[in-house]
């Protein structure tokens, strides 16, 4: 059994672009001096039992991002694919390029998550091994309301119990043909989703949830690069 790793980095990162660092997609933003995809891809090579890292990317930053693995020298274990129009159709891509055997397992991690541990990997794969299809997953502390948009702000409609609730993170990982099936059913109906578990359950699989971290949050807006440096600091990491 081997274990793949694909990181979608396709995203233009729209939601940062009112912020100081609007110059580039948020993968590629310097986080302690190093770029935010380096970072990640450079988390998963640290787990001695992953045997390829697939970063899906744009065209046009193709030849940028493989420089940049040189310049890190990260080896050959890693590959760059072209990513899509959605984190969906990056991911599909990837996993279609993926020369492996269906009990094989894959994981999917946002490249702007850079700050994934290497004991919250192995802990998806054990569990993805045993489980079939697993997710890191952040319980709620805030409480949470389902509300009903308006044009000016939202009304609640209800109070979900927090215990039962996790935000969903990444890494998300299945069995190779889990996965693929899932993502064959949703393109058939033309559903798109935010992460794998969504395609996952709406097929029918389960999904285990094994415990993030505060600290593997996804860079998205404003502040978050300065945050990321924060944790690294205070990891002692620099
Ligand atoms: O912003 P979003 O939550 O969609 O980004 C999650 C991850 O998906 C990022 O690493 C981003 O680069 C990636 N992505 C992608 N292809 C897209 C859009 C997002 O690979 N078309």
């Amino acid at each position: 059994m081997r274990v793949f790793v694909i990181l979608p980095a396709a995203g233009i990162g729209t939601r940062m672009a009112a912020g100081s660092h609007a110059a580039a997609p948020k993968q590629f933003l310097s986080v302690g001096g190093v770029p935010v995809l380096v970072r990640s891809v450079k988390a998963f090579l640290d787990v001695p039992r992953v045997d390829a890292v697939c970063v899906a990317v744009r065209a046009s930053e193709r030849e940028r991002v493989k420089a940049q693995m040189d310049e890190y020298e990260l080896g050959a274990r890693v590959h760059v694919v072209e990513g899509g129009d959605s984190r969906q159709e990056s991911v599909g891509n990837a996993l279609a390029a993926l020369e492996s055997h269906e009990d094989d397992i894959v994981l999917v991690h946002d490249a702007v998550r850079p700050l994934i541990d290497v004991a919250t990997i192995e802990r998806t794969i054990d569990a993805v091994e045993r489980h079939g299809a697993a997710i890191v997953g952040l319980p709620a502390v805030d409480t949470i309301k389902q509300v009903e948009r308006m044009a000016e702000g939202a009304i609640i409609t209800s109070t979900i119990p927090r215990e039962r609730i996790v935000l969903a993170q990444t890494p998300q990982g299945a069995r190779v043909g889990l996965l693929r099936r899932a993502f064959a059913e949703a393109e058939t109906d033309g559903f798109a989703g935010t992460d794998e578990a969504s395609l996952l359950e709406r097929a029918g699989i389960e999904v285990a949830v094994v415990p993030g971290s505060a600290k593997n949050f996804k860079i998205t807006q404003p502040g978050d690069i300065e945050l990321a440096e924060f944790y690294l600091q205070q990891a002692g990491a620099r």
